[in-house]
């Protein structure tokens, strides 16, 4: 049976084809996503993977609508797989924000599905991390979040030749609407024909801009002036305090697909142009009020980064070779050790040292080149004397030890 077209598998090493998903791979993304929003002092939620329709429909905007794997369940609610976090983030401060302090920094590392067209860059499931901030309007959170996640791909080994935040702004396009058109009903249809610029044809684009009453030609213009807004300089301005302004441009070719984004917005993409936004987000200061159905307003922000994100380290080789498996290998040649030795393993991994063993009689040669295939630091061998033989991989060296000096040695 196979796997769902644009669903993955996550394989341990070695992994048995390039093509599938490596756990390795998507640890050492997670993991790092956690340290790094850690430093800007962001702290962990989650939700349930399973909502309510209701939650994203006309809060996010048609696009996503139309890729919601959604059914109605045996209590007959109409239930939808999150397709964003953004929406259940927002329910869960409409209901609690209450009880912390403002701003919040909140981090999430949620599974996301969307019946997208398959394609590079794009599955129907994916992980997303998503860091948000709850409460502060100044735009010193916009360059804080920023800055966040200038940082999280500093830290998996990219730099400014590798990447560029195109930093843009819903406010100057919805200035540069309204002065052209007076029907805010159309507003969303144009904010989606811009999104779409960089990936239709200009005479798609041209069409769709004058069934609103705009034209190609102005807005290409607006585009290229890139006229930083005021509220843009103030995070420019910010970013060049930190040594982090050679990472940004203004670029208006950005405005973000989801409906409810309102001032700034970004994304992350990789200066080549090879892939697709590596990362996206902007300030949607009414999502929490609509949800909350007018109880509660906070101003927020925030951003998704995704799997795009693993083609490029995998594409410029930057993820780390394999981490080994197994701190020590500790091998039986004597089957009438084999208790003893079991009592010495688990005291091992009492003091939380990882070790591999044979589970069965095995050959001394089959277990040495099970120690090295795993990578284990060293092997250790119980002889009939009672002592440990102890065997640095690394330097070859070999050591005899009582098996309390042994133990000792662990412990430390
Ligand atoms: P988004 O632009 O839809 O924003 O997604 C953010 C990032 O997730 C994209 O830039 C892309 O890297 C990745 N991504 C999106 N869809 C897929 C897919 N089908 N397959 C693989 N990767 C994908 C949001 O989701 C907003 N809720 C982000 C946000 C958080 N805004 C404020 N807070």
């Amino acid at each position: 049976m196979d796997r769902l077209p644009g669903f993955r598998d996550f394989f341990p090493d070695p992994v048995p084809h390039p093509d599938l998903g490596r756990m390795e791979e998507r640890n050492h993304i997670f993991n790092t996503w956690r340290q790094v929003t850690r430093r800007y002092g962001f702290k962990e939620y989650d939700g349930p993977p399973l909502e309510t329709l209701d939650l994203y429909k006309a809060k996010s905007g048609d696009e996503i609508v139309h890729q919601l794997y959604h059914f109605t369940d045996k209590g007959n609610r109409e239930v939808a797989m999150r397709p964003e976090m953004t929406p259940t983030l927002a329910r869960m401060i409409a209901a609690h924000q209450r009880g912390y302090k403002k701003p919040m920094k909140w981090f999430s590392i949620p599974q996301l599905f969307r019946y997208e067209r398959q394609q590079k860059g794009r599955l129907r499931e994916h992980f997303q991390l998503n860091a948000d901030i709850i409460g502060e309007s100044d735009h010193s959170a916009d360059a804080e979040l920023i800055a966040l996640l200038i940082d999280v791909l500093r830290a998996l080994g990219m730099t400014h030749e590798d990447f560029v935040i195109r930093l843009s702004s819903r406010d100057a396009w919805q200035a540069f609407f309204k002065e052209r058109c007076h029907d805010e009903a159309k507003a969303y249809e144009f904010y989606q024909a811009v999104d779409k610029l960089e990936r239709e044809t200009p005479e798609a684009s041209t069409e769709k801009l004058s069934k609103i009453g705009i034209s190609y030609e102005e807005v290409m213009q607006f585009i290229q002036a890139a006229e930083p807004t005021g509220d843009l300089q103030a995070i420019l301005d910010q970013m060049k305090a930190r040594g982090l302004d050679e990472y940004i441009k203004i670029d208006y070719g950005v405005i973000r697909g989801l409906a409810y984004y309102t001032g700034v917005v970004f994304e992350a993409f990789d200066r080549k142009g090879e892939f697709r936004a590596i990362a996206g987000g902007g300030r949607y200061d009414h999502l929490i009020k609509l949800i909350s159905g007018g109880k509660v307003d906070q101003p927020s922000l925030g951003f998704g980064m995704g799997v795009v994100l693993a083609d490029m380290l995998r594409d410029k080789g930057l993820f780390p070779k394999a981490t080994p498996a197994v701190d020590l290998y500790f091998q039986i040649s004597d089957e009438s050790l084999r208790e003893e030795s079991i009592t010495l393993i688990q005291k091992l991994r009492d003091m939380g040292i990882a070790v591999e063993w044979p589970l069965v009689q095995a050959g001394g040669n089959k277990q040495f080149k099970a120690a090295l295939e795993l990578g284990a630091g060293h092997v250790a061998l119980l002889t009939e004397a009672g002592t440990v033989e102890l065997k640095n991989l690394a330097t070859r060296e070999n050591e005899q030890l009582s098996a309390d000096a042994f133990l000792e040695r662990f412990r430390a």
